[in-house]
């Protein structure tokens, strides 16, 4: 078993001290991470696996590293779960997939690719014995070994199964020829022998991009999701419908996030029966500052979703709230004429929480991460006029020299006649995420240079009804 990080508490420690680590999400040791694997729940104690490079800060070699956690929010590092096999069928890399329980034994179904630009893509098996801390691959692998006819074979990926009844199902991330993405449905009695059924989904390849990879499909709140990750970081979109005889009919659909700064998301069903989901959030700084840096990648933090009037819904996961250390910033009952700080020193590790009367004329919310002259400045607004949620990122740094993103992020956002504006952020150093009244969600990087940006201030013209912010505590020791 690769283990190239010996010690990753040291391994951490080592990196505490970059201002752009973030805090209180997860990111392995060091080193590159992208997709979340495996996600289950197992005696009650999380596993999160995820796509894992333990040679450097970038893409490649993949393997599945390994945390657990008792409460969602603090993780523990355990070995890595799956490693290349030379001359295996995950000779080039061990690609995304799902774990489940087959009978008492923990299996993760996942992709294995080998050959060169890793074309050969199939599905396999790896068991563990020993209460999830070694992996075993099975000795049928690969047990799906190549993609249906009429599909391209180079993109046949990311498993996600259930299990209904006595039969296993499961989706796969594919490509039509010549056609866009789809969500290939499969049965098993005994996820060794597989049966291609039909397209769960296909997409319209202008509409819904030419491959989909990562698919999620789950039953909730009496309708039905599938979430796919369109492939080149086009986003992550949702379809919620109905099912019947294992053939999906959307009803809704639209972006779950605009851009593949957040990508392919898994989710799992919980113990208490909560549809949780975890996604990538990238780097969006040049590559040489992520391998200076010694890490890229990071998990969001945990979303509850939920469907709501026939639409999904997303929020924090209320476990977080167990990381608030004191009360920042507390407004309330504010005409807001431009721009107005509330506190220069709130910090760069918060969560605020916001309500403002709804305004139809123009842009207004907060700003986060300023620099006490306002050189520096990260501002998260919804347009009203315009009907969307934004970052603005063309003031979060004055370092040109990382390369760092320095546009506006965006997403369709509306409020409906009567709602007031609830705005749910999160800043840990260099990631913010923001929730838009549960229904819409952008994750952002920002790469501040300025030891003093962490200030925040509120933005008019509006009328802010209540505001809270708390600094936030770092989820690992030291
Ligand atoms: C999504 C993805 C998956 C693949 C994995 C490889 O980000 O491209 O389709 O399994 O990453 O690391």
């Amino acid at each position: 078993m690769t283990d190239s990080i010996l010690d990753p508490g040291a391994a951490r420690a080592a990196l505490t001290n970059d201002p752009h680590r973030p805090r209180f999400h997860f990111l392995p040791p060091a080193n590159w991470m992208n997709d979340p694997n495996g996600l289950i729940q197992w005696e009650g104690r999380f596993h999160l696996f995820y796509q894992h490079n333990p040679n450097g800060p970038f893409w490649g070699t993949m393997h599945w590293g390994h945390a657990v956690s008792d409460d969602l929010i603090h993780w523990q590092d355990w070995p890595i779960a799956l490693t290349p096999t030379p001359g295996g069928p995950d000779d080039m890399g061990c690609f995304s997939g799902c774990t489940v329980d087959d009978n008492g034994v923990p299996t993760i179904v996942y992709t294995g690719v080998r050959g060169d630009q890793h074309h050969i893509q199939t599905q396999c098996l790896a068991t563990s014995h020993d209460g999830l801390r070694t992996w075993k691959k099975h000795p049928a692998n690969p047990v799906i070994p190549t993609a249906p006819r009429g599909m391209n074979t180079r993109d046949f990926r990311d498993p996600f199964v259930w299990k209904e009844g006595q039969m296993w199902y499961a989706v796969v991330g594919g490509q039509m020829q010549e056609s866009g993405g789809v969500a290939l449905l499969y049965r098993s009695p005994d996820l060794v022998n597989w049966t291609y059924l039909h397209p769960l989904l296909a997409g319209d390849p202008e509409q819904h991009g030419r491959m989909w990879e990562c698919p999620n499909f789950f039953r909730l709140d009496n309708h039905y999701v599938l979430l796919v990750s369109v492939v080149s970081h086009a986003g992550v979109y949702s379809f919620v419908g109905n099912c019947s005889n294992h053939r999906f009919s959307p009803q809704h659909e639209g972006w779950l996030h605009p851009n593949g700064v957040f990508f392919a998301p898994l989710t799992m069903r919980d113990d208490r029966g909560r549809r949780l989901m975890w996604g990538w959030i990238d780097e969006e700084r040049s590559g040489e500052a992520q391998q200076a840096a010694g890490w890229a990648g990071l998990q969001s933090l945990p979303i509850l979703l939920n469907v709501r009037a026939g639409q999904l819904t997303m929020q924090p996961v209320p476990e977080l709230r167990s990381l608030r250390q004191r009360i920042v910033a507390e407004a309330s009952d504010l005409d807001l004429n431009g721009e107005q700080v509330i506190n220069d020193h709130a910090g760069d590790m918060l969560e605020i929480q916001a309500t403002f009367e709804a305004n139809s004329s123009g842009s207004y919310g907060l700003a986060v991460r300023r620099s006490a002259d306002g050189a520096e400045i990260t501002r998260i607004l919804v347009d009203a006029v315009q009907g969307r949620l934004l970052i603005d990122r063309t003031q979060s740094t004055l370092d040109t020299a990382q390369g760092a993103a320095a546009d506006i992020m965006e997403t369709d956002f509306r409020l409906n006649e009567g709602e007031t504006l609830r705005l749910h952020v999160f800043v840990d150093r260099s990631v913010i995420e923001v929730f838009a009244n549960d229904r819409a969600y952008l994750a952002a990087r920002i790469y501040p240079s300025r030891a003093d940006s962490q200030g925040l201030a509120l933005v008019g013209p509006a009328k802010l009804q209540s505001l809270t912010a708390w600094s936030l505590r770092s989820i690992w020791p030291g």
